[in-house]
């Protein structure tokens, strides 16, 4: 069985409760942070164990907080980003409703390290049941002096609230977040500057996401060395990957960084195999924003290699023939599923989530929805493929956050390698547009 992190006590019974999570070893982090290390030497053990950030872009955690502007007298505030709006990611959700201390626990020992004396949890709004369950979580531990004035009788105070969100795939991203938290829409900022400098109300600030918090529990406990041991490379941990689509048993499974994507494709311990009867086709790995893969590029990397679960086997080859870890969304495709229409139903997703500020994004994600729209319903024209790669090229890096690139990549992606899929669309309008008709050619790989 592979290392457990995050998910070792996930299925006790009652370890939602503080009594179970404080049995099973909850809190002694906290209490060996804030009792016997300063917060220089927290940050340090962050940074060595080179745990990176699992909300999508994989930052060194603990490099981010050693960027932490302190100037005196300004308030410096921890911001767990808990939004989780990305299709196909759902992991986070799992991680709080189910063991909702392991990150508060983590919430306090990383405000400590930052110096931070009230932090928040910005949760996705629609889950409302989940922020139920964190505000009781937070009452308990507040209850057994983890929480409040004077912790431990350490002389640390911690205020931590939790913040439902404002209903919009773009709070998500970090600054977009920030203007939310402060209740103004949710629009990203520019930067410089960057949150470390200038974040919540202006003070200097961390946005981190759920899972690379709940990591800091396992590594004050067991050392950052013993962290770094485990995953791969420059790919260390575990990672918890949301596991969806054409597959056997689709859940949230955590994996060490590492393991072979054919092995967590098919093994009975993760996703059990493709549904019977039927085969791979392609694969997203890390969610709806990274680029799609066809079967052979996914099993393998260009040189033959096995591709790996990790950050940097998935981005192997560049966007040419590889992906991205992202946030761990991991959906399969069998050969039933159409890419076009799945392309169109990304896009449509990226066109109601732009925030509007930026051109390329707002009109480009619109016009992209409707080229894939005629296509998919039998009135493309063969200039559309190509119309449609100008598009994505025109929005990607032209934005001011990556929700341009999100919705550029995997439209440029699919094109790259299901080109002769779209035209299949184009060329067979009738057939095509029927429900349910899916291209049955070779796919055009790279
Ligand atoms: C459109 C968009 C949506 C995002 N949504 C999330 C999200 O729901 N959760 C998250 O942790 N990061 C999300 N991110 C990434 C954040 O901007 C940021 O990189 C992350 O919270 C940093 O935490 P980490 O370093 O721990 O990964 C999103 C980014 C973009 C561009």
């Amino acid at each position: 069985m592979a290392k457990k992190i995050l998910t070792e006590y996930i299925n006790v019974p009652g370890i939602e409760t503080f009594d179970a999570y404080r049995k099973q070893g909850g809190y002694t982090a906290a209490e060996k942070a804030l009792k016997t290390m300063t917060p220089d030497e927290v940050v340090e053990e962050a940074k060595k164990s080179g745990v990176r950030g699992r909300g999508g872009a994989g930052f060194p955690m603990g490099m981010k907080w050693g960027f932490l502007a302190k100037p005196e007298g300004v308030p410096r505030y921890l911001v767990c980003n808990a939004d989780e709006s990305e299709p196909g990611t759902f992991k986070d959700h799992y991680l709080m409703k189910s063991i909702p201390h392991l990150l508060i626990e983590g919430m306090i020992i990383g405000s400590y390290a930052l110096g931070a004396k009230k932090s928040f949890i910005y949760v996705r709004g629609e889950l409302m049941y989940v922020i139920h369950i964190l505000e009781k979580a937070i009452a308990e531990a507040t209850a057994q002096g983890f929480l409040g004035k004077n912790i431990l009788g350490t002389g640390y105070d911690l205020e931590l609230v939790v913040q439902p969100g404002g209903g919009a795939y773009i709070c998500g991203e970090e600054t977009a977040l920030l203007e939310s938290l402060e209740g103004k829409r949710g629009n990203p900022r520019n930067k410089p500057p960057f949150p470390a400098v200038k974040g919540l109300y202006q003070s200097p600030t961390v946005v981190n996401n759920v899972e690379s918090i709940a990591n800091m529990p396992w590594i004050i406990n067991n050392g950052s060395d013993a962290y770094a041991a485990i995953g791969i490379g420059r790919s260390t941990g575990t990672k918890l990957i949301s596991a969806s689509g054409h597959i056997q048993k689709p859940g949230v499974y955590e994996i060490e960084l590492g393991v072979s994507v054919e092995e967590f494709l098919n093994s009975d311990e993760y996703c059990g195999g493709v549904r019977k009867g039927h085969h791979l086709k392609a694969l997203v790995a890390g969610g709806s924003s990274v680029p799609i893969l066809p079967a052979n590029l996914i099993m393998k990397t260009a040189n033959g290699e096995d591709r790996l679960m990790s950050y940097e086997s998935l981005s192997d080859g560049g966007f040419a023939t590889g992906t991205m870890l992202g946030s761990g969304g991991f959906i399969v495709f069998d050969e039933t599923a159409c890419i076009v229409r799945n392309t169109w139903n990304f896009a449509r997703f990226y066109h109601h989530e732009s925030c509007g500020q930026c051109s390329p994004c707002r009109e480009g994600t619109g016009w992209m929805e409707k080229v894939l729209h005629r296509i998919e319903h039998g009135h493309g024209s063969m200039h559309d493929v190509d119309l449609l790669v100008d598009i994505s090229k025109k929005i990607e890096g032209n934005t001011i956050c990556p929700l341009g690139d999100a919705a550029a990549w995997p439209v440029a992606s699919a094109i790259r390698h299901f080109r002769d899929e779209f035209i299949w669309h184009i060329t067979n309008p009738y057939e095509a547009s029927q429900p349910g008709a899916v291209y049955q050619g070779e796919m055009a790989l790279v």
